[in-house]
Parts: structure tokens; C-alpha cells; sequence
């Protein structure tokens, strides 16, 4: 297995590879001797798969188990099921030195974390993620959080883990559309600041392989492997989101709103990916973005599944933005890609958000 150090404070560890969730037991019993009892935080799709092998590598330890297992889903990412996580916490009387285990998407990332940084007013949190996307993403840096009725993640605090422990394993059962939605964080990585990703992921589509990277172990790794070290120097850069971490918003500005007004029907990685198409023809619209540079990205997004257009308008983009927290006082910070592998943030009043979104929608 391999370990990616994240130089965070406090600092902990990525352990990336197969059979990953054989090892949870053990992991916890060497990084935090000193717990007792664990939350195991899950869904209704993700038990049935995986508990069963987490609670046995942890109850060899001599660790109690204690679960909480919500519907699968991001219309149960508030407040209600993280009293239900409080109180089972309670009952069982976990004191600061026990621990949650988050075992899920992106939601359950996020909740789990949300449990810890809050119960006690903070205990250990070690995400065990299973989808690509909280694979590369949610599990790693210390966000978490849930939604109100007003927007997503609305409501969180920053809480880095004890230790993410990845079973690269778990993405041979992930469903194909949650596998696919995962991509787009991953394209998102290539685009913002990675082009040895980039060049790896259109190699593998030029050569008609797109669909087909699940079925090669090794690859996978690496591509998980390479995403987690670019999410991990980002991280460990600015850790509270004050500049450089920013730039991992990248089509999330407008992805966020898609996701929203589907009432959350619509998978974030795929309203990230819609998100990142209309900023490519804003910008390319904008002249920032060479034409060529533009095709490139959208053939890319094409290429793994995901959708680069939606018939969001200018005007509801911007009315969503303006509740997003990515809004800084009077300015929205737009993330902009205008050559493959870097990116910047540009802070722009609504007006000229609207002004820009709107260029690029006539082009
Ligand atoms: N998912 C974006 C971040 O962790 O900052």
C-alpha cells in the first residue's frame, strides 16, 4: 500500500491501495492507540458492501463498534442526521479519545467529518472513502460539513482527519454513474494544475479506453494516487481555503447552482463538469482561452461520459453564485483555466459575472 504524507497541522496520512479496508483496524490501533470505541458513519448503499469487512478489521482489535447508517443520498446531508450521529455517540458515552469512522461518498465525508470536528467539541475522524470522488476529494483536507435549505455546505468546519484509508478495491462495485461522476473532480485536477494528468487521461482516450480504466488496477492507483498528491499540495498550502485551495473550485461556482436547482437529482461531479463547460466558453468567448485549448477540455469532459452544456441562464448562475461561499464580500471569486494544468482566481463583481457568462453563452 502506499502512504502520501499531508503536512497539514495536524499532519496525517492518505494509505492508498487494495484491501485497504482489511487494514482499518489495525491503522486506527497504530495511529491512535488510545481509542476505545469507533462511530462507523455509512449509507444505505454503501453497508451492505463494505461494513460488515470494516467492523470485523476493527473488532479483532478490541475496539467497539458502535453505526449509524442513513439513507444514501445529499438530501440527508443536515442537521437532523448528525444529531442522529451525536446522540448514538452520547448514548454509548464516547469520550475525546474515541473515534468516528466515516465509510461512504462524499456525503458521508462530510458528515462523519462534521460528527467529529462537533461531538466533545472535536474527537478523531479517519475517512475511509469509497467512490472516486471522495477518493480524490471530499476525504482528504479537512472539509466537512452539511447543506441548508438555503445552499450547499452551508453549514461546517475545517477538521483534518487522523488518516484516510483508501481501498482502491471498493471502485470495481461502484456503480457506473457515481464512478463517472468521480471523473469530473478528477478532470478538474488535470485542468487546474496537473497536465502529466491531463496527458495521461486524453492518451487513454485517444485510445478508445475511457470506459474501460476500471478494469486496470494499476492505472487506477495511479490516477487515484496522482489526484490525492495534487489535492494534497493544494491542501497543505492553504488549508483554510484563503487563496491557492480556491483554485479546486474550479466549475463548482455554477455547478453548485445546476446541483441545487435539480434538487440535487443531478450528481455533483456532473454538475461540475456542466460547471467547467460554461466557464471553458466564457472564457474562450472572453479570449483568454485559445479556441484549441477550449476544444481539448471539452473533448476531454466528453470523452469520460460527463456533460459540458446546460440550460442554466446567466442570470439564475449568478442568483445561485451570490448564496454559494465562494462569494467574498461583493465579489464572486470565478476560478479560471485559460491554459491546460494551471489556473487563477479572479474576483469579480456580480455584474461582471454576469457579463461573462453571458459572452460566453452567445459564442
Ligand atoms: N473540495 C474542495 C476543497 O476541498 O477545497
Amino acid at each position: 500500500m502506499k502512504g502520501i504524507f499531508v503536512g497539514t497541522k495536524p499532519s496525517y496520512k492518505v494509505i492508498i491501495g487494495s484491501r485497504a479496508l482489511t487494514q482499518v483496524g489495525s491503522l486506527i490501533e497504530k495511529t491512535a492507540p488510545d481509542v476505545q470505541k469507533v462511530l462507523i458513519v455509512s449509507d444505505t448503499n454503501v453497508a451492505p458492501l463494505f461494513l460488515e469487512t470494516v467492523k470485523k478489521s476493527i473488532g479483532i482489535k478490541k475496539i467497539e463498534v458502535c453505526e449509524y447508517i442513513f439513507e444514501a443520498g445529499e438530501r440527508s446531508k443536515n442537521i437532523d442526521s448528525i444529531a442522529g450521529m451525536w446522540g448514538v455517540m452520547a448514548e454509548n458515552r464516547f469520550t475525546r479519545t474515541d473515534a468516528v469512522v466515516a465509510l461512504g461518498g462524499g456525503v458521508v465525508c462530510d458528515m462523519g467529518g462534521f460528527a467529529a470536528a462537533t461531538f466533545l467539541r472535536g474527537i478523531k475522524v479517519f475517512q475511509v472513502p469509497t467512490s472516486l470522488l471522495a477518493m480524490v476529494d471530499a476525504s482528504v483536507g479537512g472539509k466537512t460539513g452539511i447543506d441548508l435549505k438555503e445552499g450547499k455546505n452551508l453549514a461546517g468546519a475545517f477538521w483534518q482527519p487522523s488518516m484516510v484509508i483508501e481501498d482502491t478495491d471498493c471502485l470495481k462495485t461502484l456503480p457506473d454513474d457515481l464512478f463517472t461522476e468521480g471523473l469530473g473532480e478528477v478532470i478538474k485536477h488535470a485542468f487546474i494544475m496537473d497536465r502529466d494528468l491531463y496527458d495521461l487521461l486524453s492518451q487513454i482516450a485517444e485510445e478508445g479506453r475511457a470506459d474501460k480504466i476500471r478494469e486496470d488496477d494499476l492505472l487506477m492507483e495511479k490516477i487515484v494516487s496522482m489526484n490525492v498528491s495534487d489535492k494534497v499540495s493544494v491542501i497543505t498550502e492553504d488549508t483554510l481555503d484563503n487563496g491557492l485551495r480556491q483554485t479546486l473550485n474550479y466549475g463548482h461556482t455554477v455547478g453548485h447552482v445546476i446541483e441545487r436547482n435539480s434538487n440535487f437529482t443531478l450528481a455533483h461531479g456532473v454538475c461540475v463538469a456542466k460547471g467547467m463547460g460554461i466557464i471553458i466558453d466564457a472564457c474562450e468567448a472572453a479570449g483568454t482561452l485559445d479556441p484549441e485549448e477550449a476544444k481539448k477540455m471539452r473533448d476531454l469532459i466528453t470523452a469520460y461520459g460527463l456533460p459540458v452544456t446546460d440550460d442554466i441562464t446567466p442570470e439564475e448562475a449568478v442568483e445561485g453564485a451570490l448564496n454559494d461561499k465562494k462569494k467574498r464580500g461583493d465579489t464572486i471569486s470565478v476560478i479560471l483555466v485559460n491554459k491546460i494544468g494551471t489556473s487563477k482566481i479572479k474576483k469579480m463583481s456580480e455584474e461582471e459575472f454576469l457579463d461573462f457568462l453571458k459572452k460566453g453563452k452567445k459564442a
